[in-house]
This record gives structure tokens, C-alpha cells and sequence, in this order.
């Protein structure tokens, strides 16, 4: 099934690029702190594999979690504009449960349930829609394991899914988390350093899984340390220098220069 499409987001309509995101002046401070993220404004459009780079400490990971709403934004926007047009910045706590499910996260480690079996932590993914009796005995929908099923399938995990998550190497925990970020059916898709701890094999993996969810129509949006990988999977870059954007655009248009100014010295130490 999904060889035709993740549901019915695929549609000609996707050389129009329709956005979803948009972010204006984004600032945010930890307690007492300076600006880790400083008036950061940009655009998000589906389909698109966006790659965010920059040193250590230059606000990456904080902005991932700040689109998602697990870290809250000083001031700025994070407007919705292809759903309800909401702002995630004021959005009450309700609706960011909401939000939540819209914008997935995949967290750097995975953040499975270790003892339960790949299926179910894949089912754990629709827990925002069941209700909470049924997730209490992890009852789901026939039309739900179905569709864990076919993640599973499509991500090329299936023989695992009756295994414990915690038996699994670290690459199949990532696919079964983007699995369980896929059930959500989410427009937005962000992962924090999705393949940091992983050989070149299961690196290999995941940014085709993750080329192949952006493909689907979804925004994926990944911190990442390797300018190679940008260069061979992402079709965006957007830099971070001390949390203020000092560069947005395509990969093939980070000169030296730019990365020098990303990087500093560390430059040479990039792959
Ligand atoms: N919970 C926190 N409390 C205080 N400062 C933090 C916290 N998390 C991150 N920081 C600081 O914010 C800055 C940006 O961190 P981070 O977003 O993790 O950067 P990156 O992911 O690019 O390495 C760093 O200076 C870091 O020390
Ligand atoms: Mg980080």
C-alpha cells in the first residue's frame, strides 16, 4: 500500500510546493540565560528534506523541540498555516498534544518501550487518538495494526515486528521509531542527529527511509554532522550560527566559505 503513497497526501499537486510551517523571529533563552535561538524566521513546504547544521551549541536541537512544543519559545512565531493556522508558540497545552502528533519527533534515542515487541511500539503511535481505556490495554483498531503493518513492511522491519524493541540494533530501533512517528500521520517530521550513533550501513538506512518519508509529501526536518549526507539526501539546508540563521538554501550552495563560517576550523574535521 504504501508503494502508492502514505494515504492520499501524494497528489500531482506536489510540484506546487503548499507550505506548512512558518516560523518568524523565533527567540528563545534558557532561565537567566542569552538567546540560544535569535529572531530565526523561515518557511517550510512539504516534500521537503530539510537539513539543519552548525557547531555544538549552536541551537539545533533546541529548535527542533521548539517547533515541536516540547521546549517552549520566548517570543516569535510557529505558525500552522496548512492546518488551522494556529501559533505553537501561545498554543495552550491541550492543543500541543495535538501538535505534537502533527509535527513528530524522533528523539536521539529513540525513545522506545524496550520490553514491548516492535508492533506494539509502533501502535504506541496512534495513542493521541485512542482512548485512554483502550491504550490502557493497548487495545488498537484493526485498521490501525494494519497499518503498522505496512510501515513495518515499507520500512523493511516487518520480520522483526514480534520481537522485543530492545533486542533490536540501534538502526532497526531508529526505522521502528520513524515507524511510530509515521503513524501519527504526520505533516511535519523532525529528527534530532538521526543517524549520530549508527555505522554507514544503517546511516544508509535511515536517510533513505527518511528520503522516502519526504518523498510522501512530508517535511522532514534533521539535525545533521555530515555535509556529505546533506549533500547526497537533503534538497535544503539551513545553517545555525549561534542561534541566528546565516544560512538558508540549497546544498550544493554551501561553498567553503560557508562552511567556514559555520564551522570555523572544525571545518576540516567534516565528512
Ligand atoms: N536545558 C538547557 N538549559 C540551559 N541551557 C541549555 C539547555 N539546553 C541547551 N542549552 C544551551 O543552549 C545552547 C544550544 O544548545 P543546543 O540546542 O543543544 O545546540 P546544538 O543542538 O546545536 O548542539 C548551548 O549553549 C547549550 O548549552
Ligand atoms: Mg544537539
Amino acid at each position: 500500500m504504501f508503494d502508492q503513497g502514505l494515504g492520499d497526501r501524494k497528489s500531482p499537486e506536489l510540484d506546487i510546493k503548499t507550505q506548512v510551517l512558518s516560523v518568524k523571529k523565533l527567540t528563545k533563552a534558557y532561565k537567566g540565560g542569552k538567546n540560544v535561538l535569535d529572531n530565526i524566521s523561515f518557511d517550510l513546504y512539504e516534500g521537503e528534506f530539510v537539513a539543519v547544521i552548525g557547531r555544538s551549541g549552536a541551537g539545533k536541537s533546541t529548535m527542533l523541540h521548539t517547533l515541536n512544543g516540547t521546549i517552549s519559545a520566548c517570543a516569535g512565531e510557529i505558525v500552522d498555516v496548512s492546518g488551522e493556522g494556529n501559533n505553537v508558540v501561545t498554543m495552550p497545552r491541550k492543543q500541543l498534544r495535538h501538535w505534537r502528533s502533527q509535527c513528530s519527533m524522533i528523539f536521539q534515542n529513540f525513545c522506545l518501550v524496550p520490553r514491548l515487541d516492535v508492533i506494539t511500539n509502533v501502535l504506541l503511535g496512534r495513542l493521541s487518538y485512542t482512548s485512554t481505556w483502550k491504550s490502557m490495554f493497548k487495545i488498537f483498531d484493526d485498521k490501525d495494526r494494519v497499518k503498522a503493518i505496512e510501515l513495518l513492511k515499507w520500512l523493511k522491519i516487518l520480520p522483526h515486528a514480534l520481537q522485543r524493541a530492545e533486542n533490536l540494533s540501534g538502526g532497526q530501533q531508529q526505522r521502528v521509531a520513524i515507524c511510530r512517528a509515521l503513524m501519527q500521520e504526520p505533516k511535519i517530521l523532525l529528527a534530532d542527529e538521526p543517524v549520530a550513533s549508527l555505522d554507514p550501513k544503517n546511516t544508509t538506512r535511515i536517510m533513505e527511509a527518511l528520503q522516502k518519508v519526504s518523498s510522501e509529501g512530508i517535511a522532514v526536518m534533521v539535525n545533521l554532522h555530515s555535509i556529505e549526507l546533506v549533500k547526497q539526501y537533503c534538497t535544503r539546508v539551513i545553517g545555525l550560527e549561534k542561534g541566528k540563521v546565516v544560512y538558508d538554501g540549497t546544498p550544493s550552495g554551501l561553498t567553503d566559505e560557508i562552511l567556514h563560517m559555520l564551522y570555523g576550523d572544525e571545518v576540516e574535521q567534516l565528512s
